[in-house]
């Protein structure tokens, strides 16, 4: 049997790979703490959860569902998107799309776009969908840089003008998974700018606009003038409101983007159970306390985290968003390197900073979706191994 050629271009799927060694340790009995991958680890709230107990009652919703989402989701995504971010003029119809989590929005972008032998520019250190989708359609990907000295904010216009010519999309993330950092307007601004000059779809992926903290609410690019002749954002409910298992997200702004990422859905998924859906609906157009509690909790992690690796001295910044930090490696290792170190002297998992692209050397990333007393716990495990 021979797969395609594309697969073997793939390198091993992080958050696969990270199960992976975690189960291998607990089957030999190794109570292993795992600060991977960022999954939530309260429920999804009461409302949203009652609102599907609902909902999978009703013999309507056991049908097949609408291709683009109910009518009633996108209209509820457009809403959303009035009250959160004040972005009023999306059209339900035409430029809102649901979709079965963030992630396979991002894959088939690729597919939307790119042709075989394209690129693509993304984030130097990002989610490492952006280039595996790119690996899928027999693209390229060209790795924007990222430094922390200018807060980590991709430097797309370094991209030399012989690739950019072949470039149909442009990824940004922010907050940024894994670095957490944020983005200013002006960037968003810059970009927007950038990607009409040569003719770039900028997909921006706004997955973890909702955890915020000390005052800083994420914008979304709709906002910035001019965006929606260029832009299109995925969101995800993943984050915001504990709903990863649940699978649901959506695609908004830029119609014809929209249009062709619905057309190859079309082709190979059936859309979202709707009573997920409805779901959903409850969680963005219902009480949104949820989402201010929820922010509480990863702030209190992220200080004790920040807190605790500064007194064994990591540095570490305090991020103002997302559910994850990221720290500077201890001076001689690589990321790999204290990474396995980590796995194997404390039993305590984290990210390596180069998993996500070639600007993550140095770094490691910590996800702070675990309980307050492992978090601790895991730092003392690791100062002991220092
Ligand atoms: C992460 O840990 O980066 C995310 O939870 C993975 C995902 O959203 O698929």
């Amino acid at each position: 049997m021979k797969t395609a050629a594309c697969l073997d271009n793939l390198p091993p799927y992080l958050f696969a790979e990270i199960d992976r060694k975690r189960d291998e340790k607990r089957a030999q009995g190794i109570d292993v703490i795992s600060l991977g991958i960022g999954d939530p680890d309260t429920p999804t709230p009461r409302h949203i959860v009652d609102a599907m107990a609902e909902a999978i009652r009703k013999p309507i919703n056991h049908r097949y569902p609408d291709y683009a989402g109910s009518p009633a989701y996108r209209r509820a995504c457009a809403e959303w998107m009035r009250r959160r971010f004040g972005v009023d003029d999306l059209d339900p119809d035409t430029e809102v799309l649901a979709l079965i989590g963030s992630k396979e929005g991002i894959a088939h972008l690729h597919l939307a776009f790119s042709n075989p032998g394209d690129w693509s520019l993304v984030p130097g250190i990002g989610y490492p969908v952006y280039s595996g989708g790119a690996v899928l359609t027999n693209s390229n990907s060209w790795y924007m840089p990222m430094h922390e000295e200018d807060g980590f904010l991709a430097r797309f216009w370094e991209c030399p003008p012989e690739i950019l010519a072949k470039s149909k999309m442009m990824f940004l993330c922010y907050p940024s998974n894994p670095t957490a950092a944020t983005a200013p307007e002006e960037y968003l601004d810059r970009a927007i700018a950038f990607a009409k000059e040569h003719d770039l779809l900028l997909v921006y992926d706004n997955a973890y606009s909702e955890i915020g903290f000390d005052g800083y609410q994420a914008p979304s690019i709709l906002e910035r003038p001019g965006a929606k002749e260029v832009c299109i954002e995925l969101f995800s409910l993943s984050k915001g409101y504990n709903m990863t298992g649940w699978r649901i997200g959506f695609a908004a702004g830029n119609p014809q983007a929209v249009k062709a990422l619905g057309t190859i859905k079309n082709n190979l998924d059936s859309g979202q159970f709707t009573a997920i859906q409805e779901a959903a609906i409850a969680a963005m157009l219902g009480p949104q306390d949820c989402v201010q509690q929820m922010c509480d909790i990863y702030r209190r992690r992220r200080d004790l985290i920040v807190d605790a690796l500064n007194a064994i001295g990591m540095q570490v910044e305090a991020p103002k968003a997302t559910i994850y930090v990221w720290a500077k490696v201890p001076d001689g290792y690589t990321s790999a390197q204290f990474t396995e170190k980590v796995l194997e002297e404390a039993n305590v998992i984290v990210a390596a900073g180069t998993a996500y692209g070639p600007y993550g050397e140095g770094f490691i990333r910590i996800s702070l979706t675990t309980p307050d007393d492992r978090i601790l716990e895991a730092v003392q495990r690791i100062k002991a191994t220092l």
